[in-house]
């Protein structure tokens, strides 16, 4: 079996190198090729495995996006070709669903619109593509990276190793190994030495090598003349301040087995997703590092609203349920009435404030 081969290996990892840091192991855990969660197995997403995405709820999702590649591609001059890279893009829905958007939409874009995708599972790795893109978009992609975990314990910050007891995995904290780690907190200006003891954080250090390594993509090889592109981030997650707040006590970290949330991340490494917010206040310091703006930080409600998804069900409403109005108790009626009402909690998935609307969407561009 896959997963006890992988619970094994990193104990043999352990064993040699002594404890891992919580980022090695979910490296490990997620990313060890022939057993990593994201390299191996059957579907890990929409109703039949561990936990959908928006783009698993409803087409609406990928025609936002649509319009909003669209007004991109507008203020770009519309390039032909408008090569859009789609990172950690599972099984391709959204990238299906922009496309048939385009088509059926607005033909000149579909004609110019080159939308690739990429995922881990391909067995090449995202962050290494030679493509040039005019726009990098993810839903879902860097709250899957591995991050360090640390916890407050009277005046110092500690951070989990993951180490062995009589052959099963444990926690244990030791100093920060890295001064990066050490120093991650406080450069973000959050005020951990007033939390409680046991207040535990994530930090996602790959997020801004991402960033870093997406933005240079946008601007291609040529380093005199730098291209003009965005860079499309969703996911969950806050700006720092709130995200490293008292009120979280015990973080952000969270992993999924079949539709499950569970809370201990060191049993069946392999088999079930680990994930934790984004910090996207680092995502946008790393962004202005690497030259690019801030253009857009929303919420997916406001997002949604801002690209038109309350028109357009507004305009499905008119144009194919008139009858609930006119004739609801007919047969027919009563079939637009649940029909409707399916449409209408599709949205409402996407946009509830405390589920996917809170998710946040961040536009960087040059
Ligand atoms: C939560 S899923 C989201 C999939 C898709 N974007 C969607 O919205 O349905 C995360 C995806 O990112 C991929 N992934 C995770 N880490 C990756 C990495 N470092 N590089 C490329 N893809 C990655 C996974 O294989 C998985 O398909």
């Amino acid at each position: 079996m896959p997963a006890a081969l992988l619970h094994d290996l990193i104990l043999d990892a352990i064993q040699q190198r002594g404890p891992l840091s919580f980022a090695d192991y979910m490296r490990m855990a997620l990313y060890e090729p022939g057993y990593g969660y994201y390299v191996t197995g059957p579907a890990r997403m929409g109703w039949e495995g561990d936990y959908y995405t928006s783009s698993d709820v409803a087409a609406f999702f990928a025609n936002c996006l649509g319009r909003q590649l669209r007004q991109m591609w507008d203020q770009l001059g519309r390039p032909t070709p408008f090569v859009v890279l789609e990172q950690g893009a599972g099984r391709g829905n959204l990238a299906l669903g922009v496309r048939l958007w385009a088509s059926q939409e607005d033909p000149l874009l579909a004609a110019a619109l080159d939308y690739q995708t990429e995922d881990i599972k391909q067995g090449l790795d995202a962050l290494t593509s030679q493509i040039t893109p005019s726009v990098i978009l993810s839903n879902e992609l860097v709250d899957a990276f591995p991050v360090h975990v640390v916890e407050k314990r009277g005046d110092q910050l500690l951070e989990v190793f993951v180490t062995a007891e009589n052959g099963r995995l444990s926690e244990t904290l030791a100093s920060p190994s890295s001064p990066q780690i050490a120093t991650y907190l406080d450069d973000y200006k959050i005020p951990w030495r007033s939390f409680d003891d046991g207040w535990r954080g994530e930090i996602n250090l790959d997020a801004e090598k991402w960033m870093a390594h997406a933005a240079q993509l946008i601007f291609g090889p040529s380093p005199k003349r730098k291209r003009r592109g965005f860079i499309l981030t969703i996911d969950y997650g806050d700006l720092a301040k709130q995200l490293y707040s008292p009120y979280r006590y015990h973080g952000t970290l969270a992993c999924y087995f079949q539709h499950q949330l569970t809370d201990r991340p060191l049993v069946r490494p392999g088999e079930q997703d680990i994930t934790a917010h984004v910090n996207f206040t680092a995502l946008l310091q790393a962004g202005r590092k690497a030259g690019l703006r801030l253009d857009t930080f929303l919420t997916q409600r406001e997002w949604l609203t801002k690209m038109g998804i309350y028109d357009e069900l507004e305009q499905i409403k008119q144009r194919d349920f008139a009858i609930i109005d006119t004739d609801r108790a007919s047969d027919q009626g009563q079939i637009a009435l649940f029909q409707w009402y399916n449409l209408r909690q599709r949205v409402a998935a996407l946009t509830e404030p405390s589920g996917m609307g809170n998710f946040k969407v961040l536009i960087l561009k040059r």
